[in-house]
């Protein structure tokens, strides 16, 4: 399959024809393990500008924000909270979740904490896979998208068109035509000043930021080498109940399904990536190579995601960062970034920098990173200079699908090959009944079925 990209991932030509020969041409995605998904034609650059530009709304002082939430699990919960403690001004009034029964809890806790400021009458509560649309259509001025993956460029694309300013968790796709309707979305975003801040938390850390900040000055020296750790237990599983359809059995467990979650190299390990990646000017790397499989989650209740993943990503100046995720229970865990330099190295998480025989220690404040990036969020809006962090948490989405790829095939990915693919993951609509949960990647060899 032959196919021409006529821009990169941050949305710019290419400076090198991305044209890929038929026979050089390994459409990863589809040969790992893709079983009943849809592809994009050549070159389609989806997302945003069909709508007239619109300003984005602008709040000063204590106008009120109203926040409407789309996904009430417990990172959404969460973010509802944080919108809440990050201004005083904020309100939220519109819940929406594909499960009505996530939604009592949900309102419980948010009202318990911001009596006052909690307003969701039942006809603010929506759900089902289109709920989303009501949020959009209601007065609402920010949405918090915190649901599974699979739909953020849905609800993206939906959020910006509708004019919303919009905090987004990450990973933003689980696949490369959906980050690039998220990056076409930031796009619109823009021209619309509407901000959009990212879920990749330790962006916002303040410990993290004078790390990084600290290295970009050259604490230690030029960058050599990156490891980045996040080796961790084992999660959540909801189980099977005899009522539930296949597709509300893998939407209730959607960790294990990388067409919903793109699997925890992208879930999770994410956080890691983002680091390195910011440490490399946000750019996608060149190229990865990498291995990864399932030693441990190899019963069907695991779905068809790895529980070990390592990579080597590489940039166009040589610098290599070595990335591990594991999600094995009984196992040493370890999750920090390592830098090593020319002249020294630092350890971000840690908030340590070793250089020419000196221990630096970040002795700052520790408030909540998440609640940090909704007070940045909220400030952006009221002082009219909205944020746009779809960039990088584009291209760490980008990175970790280049990453899953790598180990999913066994090959090689290069940035060319990562951007011209097509492959998009998971059903062409949604509703309660069978799903094509997709293939069990099998590096260097076609997929298997899940429980085969
Ligand atoms: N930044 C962080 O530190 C952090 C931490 C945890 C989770 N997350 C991210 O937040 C997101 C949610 O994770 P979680 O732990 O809250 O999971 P969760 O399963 O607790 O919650 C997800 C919710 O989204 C709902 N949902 C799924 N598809 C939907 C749709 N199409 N429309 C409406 N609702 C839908 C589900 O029913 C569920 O209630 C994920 O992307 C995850 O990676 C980020």
């Amino acid at each position: 399959m032959s196919q021409k990209s006529s821009r990169n991932a941050t949305g710019q030509p290419n400076s090198v024809d991305s044209q890929v020969s038929g026979a050089d041409r390994r459409q990863f995605l589809g040969q790992s393990l893709v079983a009943g998904s849809a592809t994009l034609g050549a070159g389609l650059w989806l997302g945003g500008g069909a709508q007239a530009a619109m300003p984005g709304v602008h709040r000063s002082g204590n106008d009120i924000l109203k926040v409407g939430l789309i996904g009430c699990g417990g990172r959404g919960t969460g973010a509802a909270h944080d919108a809440l403690n990050a201004d005083p001004y904020t309100q939220i009034t519109v819940l929406a979740d594909l499960f009505p029964d996530r939604l009592p809890s949900c309102l419980e806790s948010l009202e318990k904490a911001f009596p006052d400021r909690v307003k969701v009458p039942a006809e603010n509560q929506f759900h089902g896979f289109d709920a989303y649309k009501q949020v959009m259509a209601s007065d609402v001025d920010v949405v918090l998208l915190c649901t599974t993956p699979h739909f953020r460029p849905q609800h993206m694309e939906a959020a910006i068109a509708a004019g919303k300013h919009v905090f987004c968790e990450k990973p933003v796709a689980v696949d490369v035509p959906g980050c690039q309707r998220v990056l076409a979305a930031c796009r619109e975003a823009k021209e619309k000043s509407l901000a959009v801040v990212s879920g990749l938390c330790w962006r916002y850390d303040l410990k993290v930021r004078e790390v990084i900040q600290r290295i970009q000055d050259g604490a230690i020296g030029d960058i050599v080498a990156i490891q980045e750790n996040y080796l961790t237990g084992t999660l959540w599983h909801r189980g099977r109940q005899p009522e539930w359809s296949e597709m509300e059995y893998q939407m209730q467990n959607w960790l294990y399904f990388t067409w919903l979650s793109g699997d925890h190299i992208a879930e999770q390990h994410i956080h890691s990536l983002d680091k390195a990646l910011w440490l490399n000017n946000d750019e996608v790397p060149l190229k990865c190579v990498g291995m990864g499989g399932r030693q441990v989650r190899t019963e069907e209740k695991w779905g068809n995601v790895y529980d070990h993943f390592a990579c080597t990503f590489e940039w166009e100046n040589g610098v290599k960062a070595f990335t591990f995720t594991r999600q094995m229970a009984g196992c040493a865990n370890d999750v920090d970034d390592y830098i090593l330099g020319s002249k020294g190295n630092a350890k971000i998480l840690r908030g340590t920098i070793d250089s020419e025989g000196e221990t630096w220690r970040y002795r700052g404040r520790t408030p909540s990173m998440y609640v940090l990036e909704h007070e940045a969020l909220y400030k952006s809006i009221r002082e009219g200079n909205p944020i746009n962090d779809g960039v990088y948490m584009t291209n760490s989405t980008l990175m970790a699908i280049m990453g899953r790829e790598a180990c999913y095939t066994g090959q090689e990915i290069t940035r060319e090959q990562l951007l011209a693919d097509t492959t998009v993951l998971g059903p062409q609509t949604y509703e309660f009944g069978d799903v094509d949960p997709g293939l069990i990647a099998m590096p260097g060899a076609p997929g298997k079925k899940i429980g085969t």
